[in-house]
């Protein structure tokens, strides 16, 4: 039986009427964004890592212009979400900690090597592109400032697909051994990206409420359904192989069916079990504690500017 706060606060929530952060809200509703909005700004940060890998080793400058550029995309992405995910009330060294000690979640998508130049081009063109269909609707989801952040976010995402489907064409109009490296690259990133869109919908705990808070406004398995349809034409374009034998046009649905997904693999992935999970920890770690001394900089620095203002 919901109470007058909460049936005024789902009406608010049926009608589109965007919720703020000094409104009323269900605790339920806050801590959910607060885990998702904090979960979504560690993967702009640790999404930074396997990119970073290759920035001294771009093929040519302009490359790595692009590719410093979508880094520092990533970074701002990140300041955005902790900044609406602070509007909840949780601080950013509570979230920070949460990420460091293992009990916050980052996209499993990021705890994959980045082995050859192609891999930058299959993470711009299916991770950024995975997360640009996710990121969309997210523009239309119910607490204001996590719509409003989304939608710079999604404009920049745009540039970061099309650079990376960039690098594949050039890849595939490139030499015999160029071609095979893009076709390694989308072997490798093919099924994690479309573990990027979570557990399917039968197994997906949060779905329902985030639904009906319109926080998720499309379900996991009809955005990876959509990612799919999407993709298998650019695939087929750029002349190479989708890595799925089970992959089928069906005529009656008009989506492409496609095979099984190695769940224990992404749930292993989402446990701390995957190739690079303890790698890209550490580095942020390592990061943080490094920078401890210009954050106590800033702080001190502040303060005195405070101190002066008030002599
Ligand atoms: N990686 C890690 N954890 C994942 C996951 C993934 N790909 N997919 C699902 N999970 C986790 C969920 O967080 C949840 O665990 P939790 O309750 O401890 O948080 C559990 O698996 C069950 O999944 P559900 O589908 O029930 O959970 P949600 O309703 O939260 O849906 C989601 C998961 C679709 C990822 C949703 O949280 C979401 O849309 N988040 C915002 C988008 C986001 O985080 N995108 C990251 C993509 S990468 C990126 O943005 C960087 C880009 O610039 C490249």
């Amino acid at each position: 039986e919901m109470s007058p706060e909460e049936s005024a606060f789902q009406q608010k929530v049926d009608e589109g009427i965007k919720i703020e952060p000094k409104d009323w809200m269900p605790e339920g509703y806050r801590k959910t964004l607060i885990r998702q909005i904090s979960q979504h700004a560690h993967s702009e940060i640790v999404g930074q890592l396997p990119e970073g890998n290759w920035v001294t080793r771009a093929p040519t400058l302009k490359r790595k212009s692009i590719l410093l550029a979508k880094i520092q995309d990533e970074a701002g992405h990140g300041l955005y979400l902790y900044s609406a995910a602070e509007t909840l009330g949780v601080s950013r060294d509570q979230m920070v900690a949460d990420l460091h000690s293992g009990k916050a979640k980052y996209s499993s998508i990021f705890n994959y090597p980045t082995l050859t130049w192609a891999d930058m081009g299959a993470i711009g063109w299916l991770v950024d592109g995975s997360a640009i269909i996710n990121q969309i609707p997210l523009c239309r989801c119910s607490y204001g400032p996590y719509a409003r952040a989304m939608i710079r976010v999604c404009k920049e995402e745009s540039f970061h697909a099309r650079q990376g489907y960039d690098i594949m064409m050039s890849l595939c109009k490139g030499t015999p051994e160029q071609k095979q490296m893009a076709q390694d690259a989308l072997n490798r990133w093919w099924w994690p990206s479309l573990m990027m869109f979570g557990p399917s919908d039968a197994e997906s705990v949060n779905s329902a409420q985030s639904a009906a808070w319109r926080i998720k406004l499309f379900s996991n398995d009809e955005l990876r359904q959509k990612m799919v349809d999407q993709t298998v034409p650019q695939i087929e374009y750029l002349g190479l192989t989708v890595p799925d034998p089970d992959l089928k046009w069906n005529e009656e649905t008009g989506h492409y069916d496609y095979g099984k997904i190695d769940w224990e693999e992404f749930t292993n992935v989402i446990k701390g079990n995957g190739p690079c999970n303890r790698e890209r920890l550490r580095t942020r770690v390592k990061a943080y504690e490094d920078g401890a001394w210009f954050r106590d900089a800033l702080v001190a620095h502040a303060e005195k500017q405070e101190r002066r203002k008030a002599e």
